[in-house]
């Protein structure tokens, strides 16, 4: 290896209209390796790297590639000097091929026919190489999330990156694509070319790293070997302070059995099956958590508990109560809260005011009339006090809903739904989007909501989260729960497996 890095970007300054970007900030990337760039949502990261993509001028520093000063005023410009970028949000041409779109924008000096098949053939050759299966004759809009990260990786390698960007590419996969997406990665590695990895989620940057670096802010707040670092210091570094990844939880005795369900069946949208012969009971002073890979049942299996979804089987008891396809909200006035995963859609009115969102259900709470009319004061009072609670970020109480972040729209439907007790609380992927500050604050309140009897089901696609929080672990494949591990006992990889389907040994 030698001693000059591929990359070295140093004291970059990028602002934008009240706000900075980033600040002197030095990063450098050694080939063969894997850097990191760790932060929150805002902390800096992309900009960082839409300018070493030409995408952004910084305002003020250099980059130096192998040791030489170089301006990069475009992607051509960045491609050209071998330099790659895997989006958040990918550039693909929908109507497409894989192969037309990996040609697209390459110089041709034969037929574009002749052309394409020399494409697939070294498109073929990449994918063995980089275990990236993919069919070059495919049509780009049949393909799924995780295959058209594959198109543009490849992409990317066709044009013979070096260096490659990879900005958040496991937000969209599945825990198992992951897997296969590292072992792609270090196979790059291996062959000498350096890697950018975007992430925010800890245990995958202690997976893949080998050296990791922190914004906060626009600053850099940590420069670390992932020897050494653990999920709590890169967290420290995050966010600024000490953060509990897990919280205390105080043993609770649990109680009888607050959610029954039974046989549940319910039909997906696309006209199948999707919750077929559920069996599940969630205990008062308990969280359990369900932990499965996205699609298989979890999402139609909370809809139908809160009546959002018709149940075609089964049935659904809250508190000893039949609820089975009541209405939303009398399944409410039998003790369900329910934090949707929709945001947005389903969990909150956009153009109403975050205070009007966070009255929503209480409207009729005899603390909020005053003589029988609403007691605007009161409303005030405890709608400022969730928000300074949630630490809600909003210019006030009468901003619409729909001009908050997706974090913040979370954040503010479970001060509404966490703030009573219920009987019964779902919340659906509670901490997805939001800060690790927030996502502490919203794990001690459900300890809390846990400490004060509620029977909690959890559904996660974050294991750390599953883990960090349950009192037992439900996984569920196909619409079936295929087996409830105690956490203390199983593994991640345990889960793992079940959540692609291996039962448990009985
Ligand atoms: N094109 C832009 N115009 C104005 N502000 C921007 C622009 N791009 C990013 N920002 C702001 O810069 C900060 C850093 O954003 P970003 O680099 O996207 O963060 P990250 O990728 O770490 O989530 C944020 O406050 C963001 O709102
Ligand atoms: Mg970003």
């Amino acid at each position: 290896m030698s001693d000059v890095p591929m990359l070295e970007m140093r004291g970059i300054t990028k602002r934008f209209p009240g706000v900075l970007a980033n600040y002197r900030v030095d990063f450098d990337v050694r080939s063969g390796e894997v850097h990191t760039l760790l932060g929150e949502n805002g902390a800096g990261k992309s900009t960082l790297m839409k300018i070493l993509y030409g995408l952004y001028q910084a305002d003020e520093g250099e980059i130096l590639l192998n040791g030489e000063p170089v301006e990069i005023h475009s992607p051509m410009d960045a491609i050209e000097r071998n330099i790659g970028m895997i989006h958040q949000h990918f550039m693909l041409v929908e109507t497409l091929t894989v192969a037309e779109n990996v040609a697209l924008g390459l110089p041709s000096d034969r037929g574009f026919r002749t052309d394409l098949d020399a494409v697939s053939e070294r498109i073929e050759a990449l994918a063995e190489r980089y275990g990236l299966s993919i069919d070059p004759s495919a049509i780009v809009w049949q393909l799924a999330v995780g295959q058209r990260q594959r198109v543009e990786i490849i992409k990317a390698l066709y044009r013979e990156a070096n260096l490659l960007i990879l900005d958040e590419p496991t937000a969209v996969l599945t825990p198992q694509e992951v897997d296969q997406l590292f072992v792609t990665l270090r196979q790059m590695t291996a062959d000498g070319r350096g890697l950018i990895f975007i992430s925010h989620k800890l245990h995958e940057v202690l997976a893949l790293s080998d050296r990791i670096t922190v914004l906060r802010q626009g600053h850099i707040t940590g420069k670390v070997p992932v020897e050494g670092a653990t999920r709590e210091s890169l967290a420290e570094m995050m966010v600024g302070r000490q953060v509990k990844l897990v919280p205390d939880k105080p043993p609770v005795e649990v109680g009888s059995a607050a959610l029954e369900i039974s046989g549940l069946r319910v039909v997906g949208d696309r006209g199948h099956e999707t919750v077929r012969g559920l069996n599940l009971e969630v205990r008062a002073g308990e969280i359990l958590g369900i932990a499965g890979v996205s699609g298989n049942g979890q999402r139609e299996m909370a809809q139908a508990i809160a009546g959002l979804r018709e149940v075609t089987g089964g049935s659904i008891r809250i508190g000893g109560v039949e609820t089975t396809n009541l209405k939303p909200a009398e399944i409410r006035k039998h003790g369900l809260a329910y934090v949707t995963e929709g945001r947005l859609r389903d969990g909150a009115i956009a153009d109403f005011s975050v205070s009007e969102n966070i009255m929503l259900i209480d409207h009729a709470d005899p603390r909020y009339l005053n003589r029988g009319l609403m007691d605007f004061r009161a409303i005030r009072e405890h709608s400022q006090m969730l928000v300074d609670q949630y630490a809600v970020k909003t210019p006030n109480l009468e901003t619409p809903a729909k001009n908050l972040s997706g974090g913040n729209i979370q954040k503010m439907i479970l001060a509404r739904e966490m703030s009573g007790t219920p009987t019964v609380l779902v919340a659906s992927q509670p901490t997805r989007g939001v800060d690790i500050g927030a996502a502490e604050y919203i794990h001690s309140r459900l300890v809390q909501q846990r400490a004060e009897d509620t029977a909690i089901l959890m559904i996660s696609e974050d294991l750390d989260e599953v883990f960090a929080l349950s009192d037992r672990i439900a996984v569920i494949y196909e619409g079936e729960i295929i087996g409830i591990v105690d956490p203390a006992a199983a593994t991640r990889e345990q889960v793992g497996l079940m959540m692609a389907g291996v039962r448990p040994e009985a």
